[in-house]
């Protein structure tokens, strides 16, 4: 079978199990089996593959169709230039929480550290470790402990980190609170991209969320603000006067967030939009 031949029998494929974008993801597989750039497709419409190609390729397709993402049947995804391996074990690191890093990334440049050595980060539910693993590369002088609860996840993202030689200055640590922390204001900057999203919500995710990415990474709780919560009273301990706390945050929480990190500890700076300019970033001063 040729190049076109499998786009145009994939994409009829993925149309009948109402996948969008049908054409793209097929020539994203295709091009991924076969190490092409996406574009070289086009010049290589009259290529054969080979049987052992195409039983790969059916396979994915297959998944595809059954509604699982794409970055996860391939792999890996790129944050902010950083190639990362992600499995069903982690959240699938998003745009939005791209906008957030760049963010970070701002603060830390403008601001002399606490430390001489450099900056010491805490991110918060660092999944796949795309926060960690991406502010490390951009800020060598950084060290940064990184929290989740999930084993699994904590097991890839070391993985991640090792693969960009960032290991080293990043400290993995599984647990649900930092209240096993120094209480002693250290920290110069925390990042989160919590769970947030209502519990009631999760049902009417779309399937490639709903039905494949870990719950522990979407349930927020009851309003979505659970882990803002417990944020805002734990970070709190550990974070410098004039440190910052980032964090993404779901649809309409804005609203509510003020009153969670609220004075005397906290004083909400800013809300930043994500690139389809919806309100996405929370930047909080420790007061
Ligand atoms: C929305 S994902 C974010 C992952 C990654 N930071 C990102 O932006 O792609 C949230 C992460 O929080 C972790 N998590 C859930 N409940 C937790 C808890 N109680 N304590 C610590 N981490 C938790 C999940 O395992 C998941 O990896």
């Amino acid at each position: 079978m040729t190049v076109l031949e499998v786009i145009q029998r994939s994409t009829d494929y993925l149309v009948r199990k109402g996948i969008e974008s049908p054409r793209l993801q097929a020539e994203l597989m295709l091009a991924e089996q076969l190490r092409l750039p996406r574009l070289q497709l086009y010049l290589n419409h009259d290529r054969e593959l080979r049987e052992d190609q195409l039983t790969v390729l059916r396979e994915w397709i297959k998944r595809r169709g059954g509604h699982e993402p794409l970055q996860y049947i391939l792999g890996h995804v790129n944050f902010c230039g950083v190639e990362l391996e992600v499995s069903s074990n982690v959240l699938i690191p998003r745009p939005e929480t791209e906008v957030l890093a760049e963010h970070a990334w701002q603060f830390l440049e403008a601001r002399e550290p606490l430390h001489p050595s450099g900056a010491i980060i805490l991110d918060f539910a660092t999944g796949s470790g795309c926060l960690a693993i991406a502010l490390a590369c951009r800020i060598p002088t950084a060290r940064i402990l990184a929290v989740d609860l999930s084993w699994p996840a904590l097991v890839l993202a070391r993985h991640n980190a090792q693969r960009h030689q960032v290991a080293d200055r990043i400290q993995f640590w599984q647990g649900n609170s930092l209240a096993a922390l120094s209480p002693m204001a250290w920290l110069d900057l925390v990042v989160s991209n919590p769970p947030y999203i209502p519990t009631s919500d999760l049902a009417i995710l779309q399937p490639e969320v709903r039905d494949y990415e870990p719950r522990l990474a979407l349930d927020g709780g009851p309003d979505g603000l659970a882990f803002f919560r417990s944020l805002a009273r734990e970070a709190a301990l550990c974070l410098r006067t004039g440190g910052r706390l980032l964090a993404e945050f779901g649809d309409g929480q804005e609203a509510l967030l003020p009153s969670v990190f609220s004075p005397p500890l906290w004083r909400v700076e800013a809300i930043r939009n994500d690139n389809a300019n919806k309100p996405r970033i929370l930047v909080a001063v420790r007061e």
